[in-house]
């Protein structure tokens, strides 16, 4: 088969690439290599896909921007002119600005990366004829939701942070396209996702990093919120589960949760990678921060009766391998 990848340098996105690739699909990349953080993590990352499928023909990074509409045009162009027909290819749309509290300090970036960009890679989709779009959406549309957990029939219109809104704002644009133009659309909510090549600015990464260099850990609030956090095997595992469904059964528009269905508290992921690094925290502690929520959980029972997604990787097995994998990255 053959894809679209958007955001293909990124954490999620280049996991996904390597686990196609290994599969023998062609994967079509698109990435603009935003300096949300560090450039030479996301040139390894291209790197480590470019090594993981031995054939040079399956893999083709179009560096842009999925702002830039002229851009995307021509990519297409190029893509369907010359190697796959319209048919054929599947858009799966990761890139995205990430992080619910640095889009409080500029809103506007978000909004037209994670808005306008969703936009253009469905205005794509209606030009070239594509039919299949798979959608990363996030647990954040959730919102300060009470009841827990989170099925995918829960309201979702309280969105409490600007990143929240924009990828509930995306849902909506894909139903809308999805409904004027038969494109079959799914929206993954991922749920925290956790594994090597994590973001660094992500609690895990940080914290991990901070604890084995010495250095104290910031940590907001009390330490009760309280996170669903995801394996990355098992957010891959469950995204290609969904991918097969829009290929298979070609759903109009569907949303899944996928979480590991465990929720964890702040202190208690703190004591793992404590005793995994056999070092004792130094926290400051900061007021919670606006757009932070409770609580996220996932109610993955839908995930898991339509799709078959079974999650394996629990906290503990989790933040064993990520420390692994830290402690590795660090030397080589
Ligand atoms: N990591 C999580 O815990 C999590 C949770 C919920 C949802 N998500 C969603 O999953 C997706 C991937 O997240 P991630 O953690 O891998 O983030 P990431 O930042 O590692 O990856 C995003 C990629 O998109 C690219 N990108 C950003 N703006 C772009 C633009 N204008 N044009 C082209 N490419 C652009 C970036 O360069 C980056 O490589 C995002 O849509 C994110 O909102 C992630």
């Amino acid at each position: 088969m053959n894809y679209l990848l958007t955001g293909a340098a990124g954490f999620i996105g280049s996991h996904l690439a390597v686990n196609l690739l290994k599969d023998g699909n062609r994967v079509f990349a698109i990435d603009n290599f935003c300096d949300f953080y560090s450039l030479d993590k996301k040139r390894k990352n291209i790197e480590i896909i470019g090594k993981s499928s031995g054939r040079d023909d399956l893999f083709r990074l179009y560096e842009g921007d999925i702002r830039d509409s002229s851009f995307l045009k021509k990519t297409l162009g190029d893509i369907l002119k010359t190697q796959v027909k319209s048919e054929d290819l599947t858009v799966i749309h990761i890139a995205a600005m990430p992080g619910v509290r640095p889009s409080l300090e500029n809103p506007a970036l978000y909004v037209d990366v994670n808005i306008n960009g969703t936009l253009n890679m469905l205005e794509i989709c209606r030009e070239f004829g594509l039919k299949r779009f798979l959608f990363a959406s996030s647990s954040s549309v959730y919102g300060n939701n009470k009841k827990a957990p989170f099925s995918e029939d829960d309201p979702a219109e309280n969105p409490i942070s600007v990143y929240a809104a924009t990828k509930k704002a995306g849902e909506l644009m894909c139903h809308t396209y999805s409904n004027l133009y038969d494109i079959s659309v799914i929206c993954l909510r991922y749920f925290t996702v956790y594994g090597a090549r994590q973001r660094p600015d992500l609690a895990i990464y940080r914290f991990t990093d901070l604890l084995s260099k010495g250095r104290p850990i910031t940590v907001f609030g009390d330490g009760s919120s309280r996170r669903d956090y995801t394996y990355i095997d098992d957010i891959i595992d469950g995204t290609r589960k969904a991918v097969v469904r829009l290929e298979n059964d070609r759903p109009a528009f569907e949303i899944y949760n996928l979480g590991e269905s465990r929720t964890v508290e702040l202190s208690y992921l703190i004591k793992l990678i404590e005793k995994e690094l056999g070092k004792k925290a130094n926290m400051v502690r900061k007021p919670g921060q606006p757009g932070d929520m409770a609580i996220t959980y996932a109610d993955i029972s839908r995930a898991k009766e339509v799709l078959g997604y079974n999650p394996k990787t629990d906290i503990e097995d989790g933040i064993k391998l990520f420390v692994r994998w830290y402690k590795e990255s660090e030397t080589s």
